[in-house]
């Protein structure tokens, strides 16, 4: 099947492209570059587009015959996304509003949306499944629900099927080393560790060492990006095989604390990883661990690369070889 994959030059897009590329389909990835990559777009067509201007979109989408479409394309930082919640709310929806009018026109049925563990805010019971209440603490996580609860009216009047995949903390790089983390500005904790360990980076901060946890830092639960690309590749097959749309939760059940992936990286890299420790992060909850059962109900999705020592060789094996080339 042709499947058009927005921010497909990003790094769960990238990924996913590959993961749809290995399945036999075939991905046209559409993405404006404000943060994804050219070197991240190995698989399929590129199409050089903004979701803000999308008057083309519906005739490419028709003579392509393009079967369904999954939406990464967005903005994701949630320290940015309360200091300009505009650009949240324009990009994350108002530019998918303007992606659900393509698809009308078009007639293509099926999404599968790029969500997050942000849509719960701070949670009130962990591991977190998918009926947690939604209270987002964020204009990020707020804009990701709304697009949820979108979908939700959209395909009740218009029939449109949906997946929204809730992410927990995606980490990783692709075990072949064809792709990788490469944020700009970079503030997620795997890679900036990872880069402290090769020197490439200032020591890494630990936001909060006071938080009730065992060992004082804050806990999340990563999982492997080829796992999250795994997973959308069975999204798509379940909403082909007339699978009821539904939110899901993706991570592994398990938690490490940040201290952890500090301890294990410095195993990996056997160099040690320059630290210091500093005060919370505002906004950030103690733990946030999914309970991701649903997802392996409803997609038969196992995620195979997600302990956290395979997570972090596979981002130092990524960071070494860029950094060397
Ligand atoms: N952390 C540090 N030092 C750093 C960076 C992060 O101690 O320099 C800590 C954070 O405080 C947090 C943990 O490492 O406890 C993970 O932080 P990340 O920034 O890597 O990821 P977040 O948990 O903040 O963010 C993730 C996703 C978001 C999503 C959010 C809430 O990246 O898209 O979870 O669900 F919105």
């Amino acid at each position: 099947m042709k499947v058009l994959v927005t921010g497909g030059a990003g790094y769960i897009g990238s990924h996913t492209a590959k993961a749809l590329a290995k399945a036999g389909h075939e991905p046209l990835v559409l993405d404006n570059f404000s943060s994804g990559h050219r070197w991240a777009v190995k698989w399929g067509k590129l199409l050089e587009w903004d979701l803000a201007a999308t008057q083309m979109l519906p005739q490419f989408l028709e003579n392509e015959r393009v079967g369904a479409v999954l939406h990464f394309a967005a903005s994701l930082l949630v320290g940015e996304s309360v200091r300009n919640p505009r650009k949240y709310y324009w990009n994350n929806i108002v530019n998918t509003l303007n992606l659900l009018d393509a698809l009308q026109t078009a007639d293509v049925q099926r999404i599968v949306f790029s969500s997050s563990a942000a849509v719960y805010g701070d949670p009130k019971q962990v591991p977190i499944p998918e009926s947690h209440s939604k209270e987002p603490v964020n204009p990020y996580g707020e804009t990701k629900l709304a697009m949820e609860r979108a979908l939700q009216w959209y395909g009740n009047a218009y029939g449109i099927k949906w997946v929204a995949l809730r992410y927990f903390n995606a980490a990783g790089a692709d075990p072949d080393g064809d792709l990788g983390e490469c944020h700009d500005p970079e503030t997620h904790l795997i890679p900036l560790v990872v880069q402290a360990a090769l020197g490439k980076r200032p020591p890494v901060e630990i936001y909060g060492t006071d938080y009730p946890t065992p060992d004082g830092t804050a806990i999340r639960d990563y999982i492997h990006v080829t796992d999250l690309a795994d997973a959308h590749v069975r999204a798509l097959d379940y909403l082909v095989q007339g699978g009821e749309s539904r939110a899901l939760n993706l991570g592994t059940g398990q938690g490490n604390s940040v201290r952890e992936v500090i301890n294990v990286a410095a195993k990996i890299s056997s160099r040690g990883v320059p630290f210091r420790e500093g005060p919370r992060r505002a906004g950030d909850p103690p733990v946030l661990v999914a309970d991701a059962s649903l997802a392996g109900r409803t997609l038969g999705w196992k995620p195979e690369r997600s302990d956290v020592e395979t997570i972090i060789r596979s981002a130092w094996n990524w960071h070494a070889k860029i950094h060397k080339s």
